[in-house]
């Protein structure tokens, strides 16, 4: 598929600057504007709160609730943004369709894509049933008694059960057994982006490690779209949640060319230009599609210590049509910092001494309220393998102690 010819860059706040919009300023959206920064690209971070990390460091800062298509509309036809970066998944999206389809902006990587991977039912629908994917056993319910019936019909326990708009884990749980049923039902009713009331039951797959492979859509020198893969990231999710990642992670070369043909498959369908973090079930050379998200990755964080270009430079530059390195730099590992308490502008003590811990960096988001389970921070480390990168990051991590002011 040919690409779109490179964006000709410009200088920022004036006639001949390139435009982009961030919706979702948090953590990975500060990095994508970073990067484009450093290219002299003039930037709109949008939020549903103010002083969202990433708005601290844009040019322009705009605050509104992007579920809510009015708004969204109204501020796209305003701010005219050359390109529109979906960092997060709760966004109005067919509004982005509507304005892609008349030309009024460029949607990365794509508004359908964007569409598809905000709900836990078009992405699987499209990957188990379009494309054929291995996925685990899935069924769509939107009531308790439907949730039963999908169990004892075939899906069986051990499974898990999610609100189909969730992320972060949030809503999510395991069924063991009968007595589980309902209190995992009400728990995703609790936990849903909006009370649709469905959910998907997945089977539990009992995998030997997942990992999150990073693929590049970008132009190739001939003018063609190519996809390339980043080393796989290796990383421990708990209730849902990534708490440390590392890369490489080692695989068999079988279930690695596996992994590589399913990412490829389900980045092709959807199509664009730009990053996406393919997640993936293995057990020893079989592999199974969890879910993608078109855009970086909370675990590809660690790419900022490992890679010659982070998963955010690669965006930054996939999306402005420019050639991307996918090379690793050195074995590394990241390990996230939470807010440990609830409140409005934290300190962090033990800085310094989390970065004497060798070959470590860190990085604090800049979050103005804090929650107990809230990612406030990651610390970073690289070394000669995995092993010693996982424990000097988590060590480093562990030394940053977030407290009221
Ligand atoms: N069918 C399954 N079998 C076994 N483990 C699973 C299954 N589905 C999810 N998990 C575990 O739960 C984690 C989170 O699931 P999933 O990625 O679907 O949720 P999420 O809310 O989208 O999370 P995130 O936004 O952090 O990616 C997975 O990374 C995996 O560790
Ligand atoms: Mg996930």
């Amino acid at each position: 598929m040919p690409s779109r010819p490179p964006v000709v860059l410009g200088t920022p706040l004036s006639t001949a600057a390139v435009r982009v919009m961030l919706l979702g300023s948090g953590e990975l959206g500060k990095e994508v504007l970073i990067a484009l920064q450093r290219l002299g690209v003039e930037t709109i971070a949008v939020d549903r709160y103010t002083h969202a990390p990433g708005q601290q460091v844009a040019h322009h800062a705009r605050t509104i609730a992007m579920d809510d298509p009015a708004q969204l509309r109204a501020l796209i036809e305003a701010e005219k943004p050359d390109i529109v970066v979906p960092e997060i998944e709760a966004i109005a999206t067919p509004v982005l369709e509507e304005l892609e389809a008349t030309g009024i902006v460029r949607v990365i990587p794509t508004a359908r894509a964007a569409r598809l991977t905000m709900d836990r039912e078009g992405i699987r629908r499209l990957a188990a049933e379009t494309l054929g994917l291995p996925t685990s056993p899935y069924k769509f319910c939107d009531s308790l008694a439907e949730l039963q019936e999908a169990i004892d019909g075939g899906i069986g326990y051990p499974c898990i059960v999610k609100p189909v708009m969730s992320s972060s884990g949030k809503g999510q749980s395991k069924i063991d057994g009968p007595g589980d049923v309902k209190k995992a039902w009400d728990y995703a009713m609790a936990g849903g982006r909006v009370n649709r009331g469905r959910v998907i039951v997945e089977g539990f797959i009992d995998f030997d490690y997942e990992i999150t492979l990073l693929t590049v859509r970008a132009r190739g020198a001939g003018g063609e779209i190519e996809t390339q893969f980043c080393t796989p990231i290796g990383h421990v999710q708990v209730a849902g949640d990534y708490v440390e990642s590392w890369q490489p992670h080692a695989m068999s070369a079988l279930a690695l060319a596996r992994a590589q043909e399913v990412a490829k498959k389900v980045t092709d369908d959807l199509g664009g230009q730009g990053v996406f973090g393919v997640e993936l079930f293995v057990k020893g050379d079989e592999v199974w599609f969890s879910e993608v998200s078109p855009r970086p990755h909370d675990t590809g964080m660690v790419t900022m210590i490992t890679q010659w270009q982070s998963e955010f430079e690669l965006h930054a530059r996939a999306i402005l049509g420019l050639p991307v390195n996918t090379r690793l730099k050195s074995p590394g590992a990241s390990a996230v910092i939470y807010g440990g308490v609830e409140g409005n502008a934290l300190a962090f003590d033990g800085v310094a001494e989390a970065l004497t811990v060798p070959n470590t960096d860190l990085r604090l988001f800049g979050k103005p309220e804090s929650f107990i389970k809230r990612r406030m921070g990651v610390a970073l480390a690289f070394a000669d393998d995995v092993e010693t990168a996982r424990r000097n990051a988590k060590l480093s991590a562990g030394k940053v102690k977030p407290r009221h002011a």
